[in-house]
Order: structure tokens, then C-alpha cells, then sequence
């Protein structure tokens, strides 16, 4: 497959064709501020399934109003640790950093935020809302609801989502351990990644109209669970926390991204934040943390390896080559990006 050509974009810039762009298609300021934020965080890290490689996607959803561009968002406290948000089918970038500030509050007043959000957009890489608390000092959990297409191990049929898990811990020197995946073998995004960019994917990705599986995205028909059951089985924990929990749409009953933009998604995600003071002493805590950091870095690699990496190291040092040689977008996106047009 020919592979298409990448511009480098510096961060500041880049973000802010993303805002533009978000504004221009007719979304708020403060969402579109939150979105582009959200957005720059994926493709800084080399996330680029959740970066610019979306923004044709969302600007269309936007212009079609299958987002409420006005919406009445509200934090309802149900318990001394327990909420609910209710996002009215806005961004859902927004509405989860949003509700993940009311998790912190209550973990910060009673040592534990658990907030389920009801009804919002897709909210994109989420390790960027567990990072939101670990940067505040808390560890902190959370999972999303997304659209069927993934085969249950041993089916035939896509019936839950990608649905992703993050993780985030502070510590004591450096940046929080942040642990972000999809629980199927790659994201969807790293298929659209691989065709705007006419890459080939490997073959244990996914599969296409057959069941078979493929090494061309654009034959891609369902993805596969990582780790067969075990996956299969986090997905359904994660479906089972935002959507079932929630009183949601569960499943194959969950909408689909592509199917119709002037639609609502009203998905789930559920944000469970922990008080660090409130289980030990807290600086004992980070300090381990961080010991844990410097044993794993320790270990002698294996063969193929360079060094062990903690979770999230990767994509901190992807962030500090792009801030060296910029961010790399598909030049078609970057065209797109730059010019007046929407969809
Ligand atoms: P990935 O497979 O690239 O990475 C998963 C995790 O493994 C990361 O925490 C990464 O730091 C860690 N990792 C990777 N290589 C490592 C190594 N050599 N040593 C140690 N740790 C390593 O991520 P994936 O599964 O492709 O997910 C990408 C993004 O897609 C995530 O940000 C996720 O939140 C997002 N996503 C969002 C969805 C939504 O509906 N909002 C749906 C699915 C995924």
C-alpha cells in the first residue's frame, strides 16, 4: 500500500486549527476549547487514532447537530461518594472532564468519586480524564461506552464496543503513570489511522465481512477482543459500569459513530477517583510509586527490547519528539484542517 504524505505541525498550532475548525462547524467556545485540548493530547502522545484523524468526523457531527450544542448539563450528588452526571448528548469531551471535576470533588470530601455520565458524545482518548485526576493527586479509573464492533470471543457477530479502560497514578517524581487502552487489540481509530495514512495493519487486528483476518483497513469489518476471553470479558465489565449501570443503552443496542450524524450517541462513562490520604499515608504512597517506576526501569530487558517502560513512558516521549519535530498529520487531513470546508 502507498503511504500518504505527513506534514509536521507544531502543538500550539495544530490545536488551534482544531478549535477552529470546531467553532467554524458551529460548536461553543468552551466545548470546542475542551475538545482541541483533548485532541492535541492523543496526537502529541503519537495517540493518533484520537487526534486529528477525527476532526472531519466530529465537525460533520457538529454542523448536523448530532450533538446538543445547548446543553443542560447536571451533576446530581446521589450519595456522600456517589453521582450522576447528566450530559444531554453534548461533546462528550466535555461533559467527562466536566463530571470527572465533581469525582475529584468528592474524593477529595470523602476519599472516593465514583460519577456515571449519562448520555453524552464520544469522549475520545480517555486517559486524558484519569490523568486529569492523577494530576490533582488521586488515583483514578475510568471506562467508556463505545459503538458495537467488536466479535464476542468465539462469535461471529460485533456486539460490544472497543470499550476502553484508563488508569492513573500519581507519584512522587515525574509525570502520573497513565495506563489507556482499548480492550480490543488496537482502537478503532488505528484503523481509520492506517487508512488515512494507507498503511497495512497486521493480521491480528482484525477481521473482515467473512470472519476472516486482514491486513487492509479498509477491509475491516469487525475488530477482535485483545487476549480473547479475558478481553471479551473487560469489555463486558466496562459495558456493564457505563452503560447497564446507568440505565443505558447496552451492547448491540448502543448507537453507532457512523451510522447517522444528526443523531445523538447518549452513551455512559464512569469515573471512579480514590483519595490516596484516605487508604496510608500519602506520601509513603507516591514515594512507592515511584520506586516501582525505578525497579521496573531496572530490569534487564529481553532480547528486541531496549528497557522496560511504566505505562504512558512511551507516549511521554513521543510527546517530547513532536515538541522537537512537530506533529505528524496526513497531509488530506492537514489540506482539510486548513481549509473553509466542513464536510
Ligand atoms: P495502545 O495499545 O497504544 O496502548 C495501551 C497501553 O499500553 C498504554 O497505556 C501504553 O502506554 C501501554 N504500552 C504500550 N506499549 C508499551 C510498552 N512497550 N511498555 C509498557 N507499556 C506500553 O492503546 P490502544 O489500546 O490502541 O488505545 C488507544 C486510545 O484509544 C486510548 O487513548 C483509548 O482511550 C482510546 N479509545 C477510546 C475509545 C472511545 O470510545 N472513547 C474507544 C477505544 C479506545
Amino acid at each position: 500500500m502507498e503511504e500518504e504524505a505527513l506534514v509536521y505541525v507544531e502543538r500550539g498550532k495544530l490545536r488551534q486549527l482544531f478549535k477552529e475548525k470546531l467553532t467554524r462547524a458551529g460548536l461553543p467556545d468552551a466545548q470546542a476549547e475542551k475538545t482541541a485540548d483533548l485532541m492535541i493530547f492523543a496526537d502529541e502522545r503519537g495517540i493518533h487514532s484520537h487526534g486529528s484523524v477525527r476532526m472531519q468526523y466530529y465537525a460533520e457531527r457538529i454542523a448536523k447537530k448530532g450533538y446538543n450544542l445547548d446543553p443542560d448539563l447536571k451533576f446530581t450528588k446521589t450519595g456522600p461518594s456517589a453521582g450522576t452526571y447528566f450530559g444531554d448528548n453534548a461533546v462528550g469531551h466535555y461533559v467527562a472532564y466536566e463530571a470527572m471535576e465533581e469525582a475529584i470533588g468528592l474524593a477529595k470530601s470523602s476519599g472516593i468519586g465514583m460519577v456515571g455520565i449519562q448520555e453524552m458524545g464520544h469522549s475520545g482518548a480517555i486517559g486524558y480524564f484519569a490523568e486529569q485526576a492523577a494530576k490533582q493527586g488521586m488515583v483514578a479509573l475510568t471506562v467508556c461506552q463505545s459503538d458495537p464492533m467488536v466479535v464476542p470471543f468465539g462469535g461471529t457477530e460485533p456486539y460490544f464496543g472497543t470499550n476502553p479502560i484508563a488508569f492513573a497514578s500519581p507519584r512522587k517524581n515525574g509525570e502520573p503513570i497513565l495506563f489507556d487502552m482499548a480492550t480490543t487489540v488496537q482502537a478503532w481509530g488505528k484503523i481509520l489511522d492506517a487508512r488515512s495514512k494507507h498503511k497495512s495493519i497486521p493480521n491480528t487486528w482484525a477481521v473482515d465481512k467473512q470472519g476472516e483476518p486482514t491486513t487492509d483497513p479498509f477491509e475491516v469489518a469487525a475488530l477482535l477482543p485483545v487476549a480473547g476471553p479475558k478481553g471479551y470479558g473487560l469489555m463486558m465489565m466496562v459495558d456493564i459500569l457505563a452503560g447497564t449501570l446507568l440505565g443505558l443503552p447496552f451492547g448491540k443496542h448502543v448507537t453507532s459513530m457512523y451510522e447517522d450524524l444528526s443523531q445523538y450517541r447518549r452513551l455512559g462513562q464512569f469515573h471512579i477517583v480514590i483519595n490516596p490520604a484516605y487508604f496510608g499515608d500519602e506520601t509513603q504512597f507516591l514515594t512507592q510509586v515511584s520506586d516501582m517506576v525505578d525497579e521496573l526501569h531496572d530490569i534487564e530487558p529481553a532480547k528486541g527490547f531496549d528497557q522496560v517502560y511504566y505505562p504512558g513512558e512511551i507516549q511521554e516521549e513521543v510527546k517530547k519528539r513532536y515538541a522537537e519535530s512537530g506533529i505528524p498529520v496526513a497531509q488530506d487531513i492537514y489540506d482539510y484542517l486548513i481549509s473553509d470546508e466542513i464536510y
